[in-house]
């Protein structure tokens, strides 16, 4: 039997829609969402388009800066700096890679935890670590409500993740590991020894390398769950890590790559808009 296919997009439409609601009955003043962008890099412009337009139907307002890909760190800093200080903004994101040259941690550090929508600084990260209450990255996010939304058992399952940068990886992982998700987790990565036995065991694999296909149906455990989060831009289109062909005969669920992880992402960026204006008491909680 073919996977179930996970639908991002209508999991993330449904999200966005349910937004609108809560805002439009609160009748607060606006929550913003703000968002810096240095340098003319297509796919981050196109991201941060799509971000905007969701940010809109969700009810929300958006505020964009572009620098130009001469910025300076301190300019860069600066405007960051004003934005965090700027009580009209709940919500701000520094759409990553920065050019090279600049060195995104000061910069993402300047953010407070309250706004800090990406989850992607220092002090958010440890109240990860710590399991204390914050604003959790929205890609890690995305994949948990996809997971939650399809009934797919994480209580003693064993998940694999490969791929355990900072962005996607290693807080999947500890989200996984959580009380109430309770999966049993194994980071893997580009030193790991022997990945097609290590990624047979699992009953949930996700995909977050960015290497196109690099998950085949034949690692795949009958049945379980796997998640596409790696996209690598291909002629023949976006691909994801995982080789659909042969896994979606053999998986119980799938993301599709396209319309699987990504529109999670923006839908948890929305979210954490919300939640940020809650956290500033700006929007009822
Ligand atoms: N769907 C979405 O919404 C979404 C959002 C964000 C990112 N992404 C995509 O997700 C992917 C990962 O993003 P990222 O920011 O985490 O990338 P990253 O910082 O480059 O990290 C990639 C990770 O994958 C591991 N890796 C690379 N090649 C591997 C291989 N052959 N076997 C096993 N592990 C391997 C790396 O291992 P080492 O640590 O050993 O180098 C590293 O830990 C990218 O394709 C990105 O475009 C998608």
């Amino acid at each position: 039997m073919a996977a179930i296919l996970m639908d991002g997009n209508a999991l993330r439409d449904e999200i966005i829609a349910g937004l609108r609601v809560t805002v439009e009955a609160a009748g607060s003043p606006p929550i913003c969402l703000a968002t810096v962008l240095v340098g003319n890099d297509g796919p981050s412009q196109r991201y941060v388009a799509s971000k905007h337009k969701k940010a809109l139907e969700a009810g929300l307002v958006a505020r964009h800066v572009d620098l130009p890909d001469t910025a300076t760190q301190g300019e860069v800093e600066a405007a960051v700096r004003e934005l965090t200080e700027d009580v009209s903004v709940h919500g701000v994101l520094v759409q990553l890679p920065l050019p090279d040259g600049l060195d995104p941690e000061p910069v993402l550090d300047l953010i407070p935890p309250e706004k800090d929508v990406d989850g992607l600084t220092e002090r958010s990260m440890g109240r990860l670590l710590r399991n204390r209450p914050g604003l959790v990255g929205c890609t890690p996010n995305g994949v948990m409500r996809l997971l939650e939304k399809y009934e797919v058992p994480t209580s003693g399952s064993r998940a694999v993740v490969i791929g355990r940068s900072t962005l996607v990886g290693l807080p999947l992982s500890l989200l996984l590991n959580r009380k109430g998700a309770d999966a049993t987790v194994t980071m893997a990565h580009s030193r790991t020894a022997d990945m097609n036995a290590v990624v047979r065991e699992a009953d949930i694999v996700i995909g977050a390398a960015g290497q196109a296909g690099m998950i085949t149906g034949d690692m795949i455990k009958p049945g379980a769950a796997v998640i596409d989060v790696g996209v690598s831009r291909t002629e023949a289109g976006i691909v994801g890590d995982v080789d659909r062909l042969s896994v979606e005969p053999v998986a119980g669920w799938l993301t599709p790559m396209p319309g699987g992880t990504g529109p999670m992402t923006i839908a948890c960026l929305m979210e954490n808009t919300l939640s940020a204006a809650q956290l500033q008491s700006a929007f009822p909680a």
